[in-house]
């Protein structure tokens, strides 16, 4: 448990979503000294401290209670929580807001040079990806015998160094895709960034200040329609 009278927000250190995290933060009113290249930077006008860390441990961060708040994909807080349900962890979390950035898709993709494919395809096949749970439990349902190659990494290259078939992996651009001669098939999952808070928070005034944050939240997301 996040024991800190202080309310600690979990974001990504580097990569999609952390510039716009950043700017969220800032439009929120929050103000922060992110320059050094510290772990947790100390807001300097409320209290809240932001917690940097990589985007795959913000649902479980947030789930054991040792930050209060994070953001993060649906991708990996849908994966997260399908994981520690198989783990008997807890996994509950209060999602408090859909945000309106980090839009992308987990879809299959292929070598290119295969041309267009159906489902059947993928039968026997190798599938690599970050997202094991999610992945299986599409294959479960669209009846498919494939078998899953768990990476957390450089996904894309998996089909080129023999070490899958095809991949599941999340498309923002498609540059990454296209990069790689890889071909988009089905989505399997759409997702937004989304701001979870830990379930048993029960701190009155870490409460009282997300309260207030809440309103500028939902202020900040009409400007933008
Ligand atoms: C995803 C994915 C690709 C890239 C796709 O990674 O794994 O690398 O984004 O984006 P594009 O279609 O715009 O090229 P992500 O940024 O989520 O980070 P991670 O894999 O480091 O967690
Ligand atoms: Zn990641
Ligand atoms: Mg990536």
């Amino acid at each position: 448990m996040n024991t800190s009278n202080r309310l600690r927000i979990a974001i990504q250190k580097s990569g999609r979503l952390s510039k716009d995290c950043q700017s969220l933060l800032k439009q929120l009113g929050v103000k922060l000294n992110l320059r050094e290249q510290r772990l947790i930077a100390h807001s300097t006008n409320m209290p809240i401290d932001v917690l940097r860390v990589r985007d795959d441990d913000i649902p479980g961060l947030v789930m054991d209670g040792v930050c209060d708040l994070g953001i993060v994909g649906e991708n990996v807080l849908v994966e997260t929580q399908a994981e520690r349900e198989r783990a008997g962890q807890s996994n509950a979390v209060k999602k408090l807001s859909k945000l309106d950035f980090g839009y992308c898709r987990l879809a299959l993709a292929w070598p290119q040079e295969l041309g267009a494919q159906s489902k059947d395809w993928f039968n026997g096949k190798r599938i690599a990806t970050t997202y094991p749970e999610i992945l299986k439990q599409y294959l479960v349902k669209e009846n498919i015998d494939a078998s899953v190659v768990m990476l957390t990494g450089s996904v894309e290259v998996a089909p080129r160094a023999g070490l899958a078939d095809a991949i599941c992996d999340l498309v923002s651009t498609g540059a990454t895709l296209e990069a790689n001669g890889l071909m988009q098939g089905d989505t399997i999952l759409e997702s937004n960034a989304c701001l979870i808070q830990n379930a048993n928070l029960n701190d009155d005034s870490k409460l009282s200040l997300i309260n207030k944050l809440l309103p500028r939240l939902k202020g900040v997301r009409q400007a933008k329609e």
